[in-house]
């Protein structure tokens, strides 16, 4: 698999704080589904801020695509059209008077022609419903319409690798179905996504791969079986065992469903 990100021995300590992150190592492949759970406070934020130049390790290394990366403006925009970030908080992100200036700004600092960012606004408008919010000021919308604008700038600037800080939080029912649908299609299309979330039944469903992180150290770097299966490691680390996983182990089910779908197939049969 071709290599994307790479870091090495990462460490990153706030201002007066104990490590946030601890010598934390980990290589992110072309087209992977990560999930990152652990619990408030683990360093799963950080470590995403980390993975796209916003803070610069305290010691450690990062490589894209096999270049290490510096903090001078090259190195550092070079990684950040590579890997895009969603954060948590949608304030944090958003700074344009309308919602089509926003998710247009990043397009075109990538001096794109007015036409292919006129196409990459309306595709990333259109992916979270977003076409009847075009002159509306992102600042006046909810919570999670703003978190919608935010996923759509990120989609917009089409990156190899998508990072997202607990995306789906701030979402209804029906826009987190309408993320992870997104989430389906952009990673069928190639993009790595990396997403930290508290929603274990999603993580077991949707990653292909589970980081688990506790106290600032990468704990486990796994498969959702291998993650899941550990009842030490879960009870250790704050973490549950998905719903579906613990049905399918009570119907004595092999495989083990990820979907509802997969339980009723099973249970047809
Ligand atoms: N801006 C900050 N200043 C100082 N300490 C911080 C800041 N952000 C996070 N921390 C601390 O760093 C550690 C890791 O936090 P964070 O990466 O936000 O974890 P998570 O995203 O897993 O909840 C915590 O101890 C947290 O209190
Ligand atoms: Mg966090």
């Amino acid at each position: 698999m071709e290599e994307l990100l790479r870091l090495e021995q990462v460490s990153y300590s706030y201002d007066h704080g104990a490590p946030a992150l601890e010598a934390l190592s980990v290589t992110v492949s072309a087209g992977e589904k990560i999930a990152l759970v652990g619990e408030n406070g683990a360093g799963k934020s950080t470590f995403l801020l980390c993975c796209n130049g916003v803070l610069a390790p305290t010691s450690g290394k990062i490589y894209w695509q096999g270049q290490p990366v510096g903090r001078d403006r090259r190195s550092l925009t070079q990684l950040r059209q590579g890997v895009g970030l969603v954060f948590q908080d949608p304030d944090a992100q958003l700074l344009a008077g309308t919602v089509e200036e926003e998710v247009s700004f990043g397009p075109m600092n990538l001096r794109l022609s007015r036409e292919e960012t006129a196409q990459r606004v309306d595709r990333a408008l259109a992916a979270f419903s977003l076409e009847d919010f075009r002159s509306r000021a992102p600042q006046y919308l909810s919570g999670g319409e703003k978190k919608r604008v935010t996923l759509a700038d990120a989609l917009a600037m089409e990156p190899r690798l998508l990072l997202l800080d607990e995306p789906a939080s701030s979402l209804d029912p029906g826009n987190a179905r309408l993320l992870e649908e997104n989430l389906e299609r952009l990673s069928s299309q190639g993009m790595a996504l990396m997403v930290a979330t508290h929603d274990l039944d999603f993580a077991w469903r949707w990653a292909g791969r589970v980081l688990v992180f506790h106290g600032g150290r990468l704990e486990r770097d796994g498969t959702p079986e291998e993650v899941f299966g550990d009842a030490e490691l879960l009870s250790r680390c704050g973490l549950a065992q998905p719903v579906l996983m613990e049905v399918g182990r009570l119907l004595g089910m092999t495989p083990l469903p990820r979907t509802i779908e997969e339980l009723k197939k099973e249970w047809n049969r």
